[in-house]
């Protein structure tokens, strides 16, 4: 049995279209990335048809740093599948137990226990319930060009170009610009239940903050009482050739928010993990917040492989490696094409800087015709995200170098004034 190309792509293509999304497929058409993923194997990604070959570094924002169908979490999944299922979410379970204990013995600081959730947005939401029932207090302030997902309070705490057609938001959600601890320190006041926060923010163009900016944010919150609320749903689980961002700040937040790799791409799976002294909202009330497929068996089998991999002896080390080959490359890109603006970059966390937004999205249509999947972050169409599995090798390092190259060369003798508008899709 295969579940690959049982349809011919053409019939694809209309079928999404007439049943799941006229819109997107017109959108992806026009932009020339009309791509459907068939075969699907550590870096790469086949089309349906076989006709094309692309290295994923867009990995959907790090669910698939492992690759695709990474061995030893695909295998792990396939064993439980002849014992377990979803398990029922109401009652105790032996996975969540056993993962909720590796995840305390991972995460920073003292950070003990975790709620799970299937989505990294219902993740947000754990957190920022959790902080105004613990709190009691209404505001919670985001950063400007932030991003947690579309669900309830982590929509609210986003930007209006998501939230803005949906009417009235929940009030009490504030917005500052990210790096600027003391604009910050401004706004929170008694009244705020929760600072929330992306440690590399990824839809506003991987930005990285000044040295003290995050050390600032936990006095301001413990000042304050207000719960700082990390969220390392792209940033965390080794992205950065760190376990955590954060640990380059050395600051400890009181919710830690992960998603996206924690289930190595086979699993829905998310987790929202608080400190201690927070629980005592969650013990007073054991069953204020349900999720019948959160922290599902299967899933908590998939993270506990997947994590045994990213804690083995010189994982890091390879991401850190990788980045830093990365890094001359890029070295050697800017020196040549004045369009080359710079990188922001912590490991294989990239954004790759060029000199005008409307260069972003033709950078990620040339290196797509040049076998890369990669794409401009959504709030700063400059900035090309490049994110590539963390197991990704040297020579495909260099593939993706080498495509960066043709498409700078190309897009280098592009009049942009001379171009149509292109519609930005949807990217993050
Ligand atoms: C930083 C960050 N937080 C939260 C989310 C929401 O995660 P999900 O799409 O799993 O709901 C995303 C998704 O891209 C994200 O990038």
């Amino acid at each position: 049995m295969t579940y690959i190309a049982q349809q011919p792509r053409e019939q694809i293509i209309a079928d999404y279209a007439r049943y799941l999304s006229p819109g997107r497929v017109a959108v992806y058409r026009q932009i020339g990335v009309d791509f459907v993923p068939g075969r699907r194997e550590g870096v790469w990604l086949w089309d349906v048809d076989g006709s094309r070959r692309v290295l994923n570094c867009r990995t959907s924002g790090g669910v698939f740093n492992l690759g695709h169908r990474p061995p030893r979490v695909v295998e792990a999944v396939k064993q439980a599948l002849d014992e377990l299922d979803v398990g029922d979410h109401m009652l105790m379970s032996e996975m969540r137990a056993a993962l909720g204990k590796r995840l305390a013995e991972l995460t920073p600081g003292d950070i003990q226990y975790t709620t799970f959730s299937p989505g990294g947005a219902e993740a947000i939401d754990v957190a920022i319930k959790l902080a105004r029932g613990y709190t009691r207090r209404p505001k919670v302030i985001s950063v400007r060009k932030g991003y947690h997902g579309h669900t309830g309070f982590a929509l609210a705490a986003g930007e209006d170009v998501f939230r803005g057609k949906f009417g009235p938001m929940p009030p009490g959600f504030l917005k500052v610009p990210f790096g600027d601890a003391r604009a910050l320190e401004q706004m929170v006041d008694e009244e705020t239940a929760a600072v929330i926060i992306e440690t590399i923010p990824a839809t506003a163009g991987i930005l990285i903050p000044p040295d003290d900016y995050f050390p600032q944010v936990r006095e301001i919150c413990d000042r304050s009482g207000a719960v700082f609320i990390l969220d390392e749903v792209q940033a965390g689980l080794g992205r950065t050739g760190r376990m955590w961002a954060i640990e380059e700040w050395e600051t400890v937040p009181d919710v830690l928010v992960i998603g996206k790799g924690l289930s190595g791409g086979v699993y829905p799976m998310s987790a929202t993990c608080h400190r201690p002294h927070l629980d005592r909202f969650f013990q007073e009330n054991p069953f204020i917040h349900l999720s019948s497929f959160g922290g599902a068996s299967l899933g908590c089998v998939a993270a506990m492989a997947m994590l045994d991999q990213i804690t083995e002896p010189g994982f890091l080390e390879h991401v850190q490696a990788m980045g830093e080959r990365f890094a001359a490359g890029f070295a050697r890109l800017k020196a040549h094409y004045p369009i080359v603006a710079g990188v922001r970059r912590r490991g294989l966390m990239i954004g790759f800087e060029l000199s005008d937004d409307r260069l972003g999205p033709l950078m990620s249509r040339a290196l797509f015709q040049n076998g890369v999947l990669a794409v401009f972050a959504d709030y700063r169409p400059s900035t090309v995200q490049i994110l590539p599995p963390l197991i990704i090798q040297p020579d495909e390092v260099d593939f993706v170098l080498a495509a960066l190259d043709r498409a700078c060369a190309l897009l280098s003798q592009t009049d942009l004034d001379t171009l149509p508008d292109l519609p930005l899709p949807i990217t993050t």
